[in-house]
C-alpha cells in the first residue's frame, strides 16, 4: 500500500441525507459551531447530498436557516456564517441509482480526508458503500459514519456489518451513538480513571447498586412510524443505556485508545445475565396532560410497543456479581433528566449509634445541568450531640470551571470532529453492536411471541407504578426524576 502525506485536518465531508432532519438540527449547526471555534481548516468542505434537486446556492440558504434556528450563536454570526457557507456545496444524487455520482466525483478531492456521513435509512447503507467504491470515491484514508438504528436485531446488524465490511475495514467505519459524545459521559471515564479515590471502591464489595435513568418529556412526535416498530428497548436500551452501563461497569482499559476501551466494553456486554422477559417493566404513555397518547401518536389503537422500560440487570463477573444495575428510560415523563447514580453500601458498623441509614451516593448528571455530585455524610452543624446529615459535594462543571469556560460542544459536533481526526474511541465497534443485539433479541422475541401488552402510565408521571414496586421488592427506591 502506497502511503501519502495528507494535510492534517483538511477534509471533505459528504452528508448523504443532507436535507434531512438530523443534518438540519445537529450536523450542519454543529459544523458551524466548530467552524466558529476555529476547528475547521480554511480549505475544509462540506457537501450536502440528497435526492431533492436544488442548486448549491439554494442549499446554502437551507444551511443558513438551519444554523440560525439550531446553531445557538450570539452576535456577529453573519460574517462567520458567510465564510462558512462559502465551503458548502450540494449534489442531487440517487443513492441507489446513477444520477449525481459524476458530479460528486468531480467535487470530492482525493488528496484530503474524505468522510461520508450516511444520514439515511439503514436499508441504503449497503448500496451507498458499494457506489462509493465503484466510483472510486474511497481509499484507505476515507471514513464512513453510520447512524443508528444499526439493525433491528442480531441478524440484520450482522448483514449490515457484512455489507459495510465488503468495502470498508473496521477502522474506517464510525457507528455513532451520540450518548458517547456527551460531555459528562466522557467525564465519567475521567472521574473513574483519573482519580485514585473511586476505583478501589468500584465493585460489589462497596457498591450497593447502580441506577441509570434516561427520562424524556417528549413523546414520539412525528417519528411514530419508526418508533412503533422499535420501542424503547431497540431505540434506547440496546444502544444508549447499554453504552452507559458499559462505561460504568468496564475494567480499566490499559490506555485511552479505541480498541482498548471497546474491548473492555464488549466484555461487559458479554457478561450481562440473560433476562427473564417477564421481569422487565414495559409501559406506554396515555394522553393525559397536553399531548396525544402514544397510540394516538402512532395511529394504532392496538399498539403494543413500549415507550418505557425499567429493568434490573446483573453483570456476572468478579467485580459486579451481586450488585444490581437498575435501568429505566421512557418518554413523556415528568422531567427531562438523565443520570447515573452509584449508591454505595451502608457502613459495616456505625460508631454513632442509632442513626438513619447513610449511603454515599455518586451521581453523574448527563442532562440537563451536567455535573457530578458526591453525597457525603457530615455532622449537622450546631450543638445538641452528634447528628449526621448527608450533603452534596458538588462538581457542577459550569461553576467549577468558572464563567469563562467554553460551552461544551454538542455530542454530534464532537463526534464529527473525532471522525475527521480518525479517533474511534467514542464509536461502537461492529462486535459490540452485535453482542448488544444478542442480549436484547431473546427479550424482544419473547414479548412478541406472547403478545405482551405494556402497562399504561400517565403522561407527565414518573412512569408505571410497577417500576416502583420492582425497587420496593429489593427494599430500594428510584432517584427522583427532577429537572
Ligand atoms: C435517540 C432516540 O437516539 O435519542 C430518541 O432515537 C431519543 O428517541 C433521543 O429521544 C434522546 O437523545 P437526547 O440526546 O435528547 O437525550
Amino acid at each position: 500500500m502506497v502511503s501519502r502525506v495528507i494535510p492534517v485536518g483538511v477534509f471533505d465531508l459528504v452528508i448523504f441525507g443532507g436535507t434531512g432532519d438530523l443534518a438540519r438540527r445537529k450536523i450542519l449547526p454543529g459544523l458551524f459551531r466548530r467552524y466558529c471555534s476555529g476547528q475547521m481548516p480554511p480549505d475544509a468542505r462540506v457537501i450536502g447530498a440528497a435526492r431533492t434537486e436544488m442548486s448549491s446556492e439554494n442549499y446554502r440558504e437551507f444551511v443558513a436557516k438551519a444554523v440560525r434556528e439550531f446553531g445557538v450563536v450570539g452576535q456577529g454570526i453573519d460574517t462567520d456564517l458567510e465564510k462558512f457557507l462559502a465551503r458548502i456545496e450540494y449534489v442531487a444524487i440517487d443513492a441507489c441509482g446513477v444520477t449525481g455520482w459524476n458530479k460528486l466525483i468531480k467535487l470530492v478531492r482525493s488528496d484530503v480526508v474524505r468522510a461520508y456521513y450516511f444520514s439515511v435509512a439503514p436499508s441504503l447503507f449497503g448500496d451507498l458503500a458499494q457506489r462509493l467504491n465503484i466510483h472510486g470515491l474511497t481509499d484507505e484514508f476515507s471514513r464512513i459514519v453510520v447512524e443508528k438504528p444499526f439493525g433491528r436485531d442480531l441478524k440484520t446488524a450482522k448483514t449490515l456489518n457484512t455489507d459495510l465490511a465488503t468495502y470498508f475495514n473496521e477502522g474506517q467505519i464510525y457507528r455513532i451513538d451520540h450518548y458517547l459524545g456527551k460531555e459528562t459521559v466522557q467525564n465519567l471515564m475521567a472521574v473513574r480513571f483519573g482519580n485514585m479515590l473511586f476505583e478501589p471502591l468500584w465493585n460489589s464489595q462497596y457498591v450497593d447498586h447502580i441506577q441509570i435513568t434516561v427520562a424524556e418529556t417528549v413523546g414520539v412526535g412525528d417519528r411514530g412510524e419508526y418508533y412503533d416498530k422499535s420501542g424503547a428497548m431497540r431505540d434506547m436500551v440496546q444502544n444508549h443505556l447499554m453504552q452507559l452501563l458499559c462505561l460504568i461497569a468496564m475494567e480499566p482499559p490499559s490506555k485511552f485508545d479505541p480498541d482498548a476501551v471497546r474491548d473492555e466494553k464488549l466484555k461487559v456486554i458479554r457478561a450481562l445475565d440473560p433476562m427473564d422477559p417477564h421481569q422487565i417493566i414495559r409501559g406506554q404513555y396515555d394522553g393525559f396532560g397536553d399531548g396525544p397518547s402514544y397510540r394516538q401518536a402512532v395511529r394504532d389503537a392496538q399498539s403494543r410497543t413500549e415507550s418505557y422500560i425499567a429493568m434490573k440487570v446483573g453483570v456476572s463477573n468478579w467485580r459486579w456479581a451481586g450488585t444490581p444495575f437498575y435501568l429505566r428510560t421512557g418518554k413523556r415523563l415528568k422531567a427531562r433528566s438523565s443520570e447515573i447514580t452509584v449508591v454505595f453500601k451502608e457502613l459495616n458498623h456505625s460508631i454513632f449509634g442509632e442513626q438513619e441509614d447513610h449511603h454515599n451516593v455518586l451521581s453523574i448528571r448527563l442532562q440537563p445541568n451536567e455535573g457530578i455530585t458526591l453525597g457525603v455524610t457530615i455532622k449537622e452543624p450546631g450543638p445538641g450531640g452528634m447528628r449526621l446529615v448527608d450533603v452534596p459535594l458538588d462538581m457542577t462543571f459550569a461553576e467549577a470551571l468558572g464563567e469563562g469556560s467554553e460551552e461544551p460542544p454538542d455530542a454530534y459536533e464532537r463526534l464529527i470532529m473525532d471522525v475527521i481526526r480518525g479517533n474511534q474511541t467514542l464509536f461502537m465497534r461492529g462486535d459490540e453492536v452485535e453482542a448488544a443485539w444478542a442480549w436484547t433479541d431473546p427479550i424482544i422475541e419473547s414479548w412478541e411471541a406472547r403478545g405482551d401488552v405494556p402497562k399504561i402510565y400517565e403522561s407527565g408521571s414518573e412512569g408505571p407504578e410497577d417500576a416502583v414496586q420492582m425497587m420496593a421488592r429489593d427494599t430500594r427506591v428510584w432517584r427522583k426524576v427532577s429537572p
